[in-house]
């Protein structure tokens, strides 16, 4: 049965695939950009790969809470109910940081808080589905943050990669509190997981500006991976495309995917449940106003 399903970051990489993958599939596919222009572009490339004319757009930078609202209201307009929310988009930022308009460091505000906003937003519109899933995307990186619970707006943090870490673990511990609340208020046909694309030879972390040497092992190890034809943004979509459709993970809440669909355990070393309720009360308080404004 055909799904509506909206994606974040559908303009390039593993999204872009994810896309045209799912619009393959039959299912009615929404991409989300930042760029009107390349989003159009994006949504005809699919249309025409796939002979599926169900492919639409919505824009929205997701570094503003004001613009993530904009394209709920949208969203809403258009489509009276959605099935699978897949936030995907992400990235990691410079060494030096900086502050979105809603006073949230860029790596939290896009990686950690666009993703949760949307997902409380959207969630009357997926509980109006049988089969309602939101699929995070975290990091293998996840395995390497050690995140200072007293500073969750990351102003002591001098890396964007280390920056990029922490919300990557950030992400797997509010999907697990998403899935817990939803179990909580007894909503049993939304499920919300984690999925861990792998490397994907993508324009991910290009354009970002963490020091010669780092700058360097991302233009490396793009080059390497083309030239080599291994960790494709298809193979960096698998665990969507699985996530998103397989009746094998329906009903299945709260988990870690890696990049062979694959449920496995994610790093547990910083874990507490009071470190993720802290960061759960963190990012609510962040993003109350704009879920009161509904
Ligand atoms: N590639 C990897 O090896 C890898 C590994 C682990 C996890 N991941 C995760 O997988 C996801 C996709 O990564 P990718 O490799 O496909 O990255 P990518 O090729 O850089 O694509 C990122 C997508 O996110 C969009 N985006 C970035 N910042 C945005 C903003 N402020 N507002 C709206 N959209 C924004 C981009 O839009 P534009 O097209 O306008 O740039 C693009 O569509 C990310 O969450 C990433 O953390 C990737």
């Amino acid at each position: 049965m055909s799904k509506i399903i909206l994606i974040t970051g559908a303009t390039d990489g593993i999204g872009k695939v994810t896309a045209r993958e799912l619009a393959a599939l039959g299912h009615h596919v929404i991409i989300h950009g930042r760029n009107q222009q390349k989003a159009e572009r994006v949504v005809n490339e699919i249309k025409t790969a796939t002979g599926n004319q169900h492919v639409n757009y919505l824009i929205a930078d997701l570094f503003s809470m004001k613009a993530i609202k904009h394209l709920v209201t949208n969203f809403n307009a258009k489509y009276d109910h959605l099935d699978v929310l897949i936030n995907n988009a992400g990235a990691v930022l410079d060494a030096k940081r900086f502050e979105t308009e809603d006073g949230i460091e860029g790596t939290m505000a896009l990686n950690v808080m666009a993703p949760l906003l949307l997902s409380e937003l959207l969630l009357p519109k997926l509980r109006l589905s049988n089969d309602g899933r939101i699929i995070n995307m975290s990091s293998a990186t996840h395995r390497m943050a050690h995140p200072d619970m007293q500073d969750l707006n990351l102003s002591r943090v001098a890396s964007g990669q280390t920056r990029y870490a922490i919300s990557k673990l950030f992400v797997i511990w509010n999907t697990q509190h998403f899935a817990a609340r939803l179990q909580q208020a007894g909503i049993t046909n939304v499920s919300v997981n984690v999925s861990h694309p792998g490397m994907a030879t993508t324009n991910f972390g290009q354009d970002s500006n963490n020091g010669f040497f780092n700058n360097l092992v991302y233009k490396v190890a793009l080059f390497i991976g083309k030239t080599l034809h291994v960790a494709t943004p298809e193979q960096g979509a698998v665990t969507n495309v699985y996530l998103a459709t397989s009746d094998a993970v329906k009903g299945v809440s709260g988990k870690f995917f890696d990049n062979k669909k694959h449920q496995v355990k994610p790093a547990t070393g910083e874990y507490t449940p009071a470190k993720e309720l802290a960061l759960w009360n963190y990012c609510m308080e962040k993003i109350q106003p704009w879920i009161d404004e509904n």
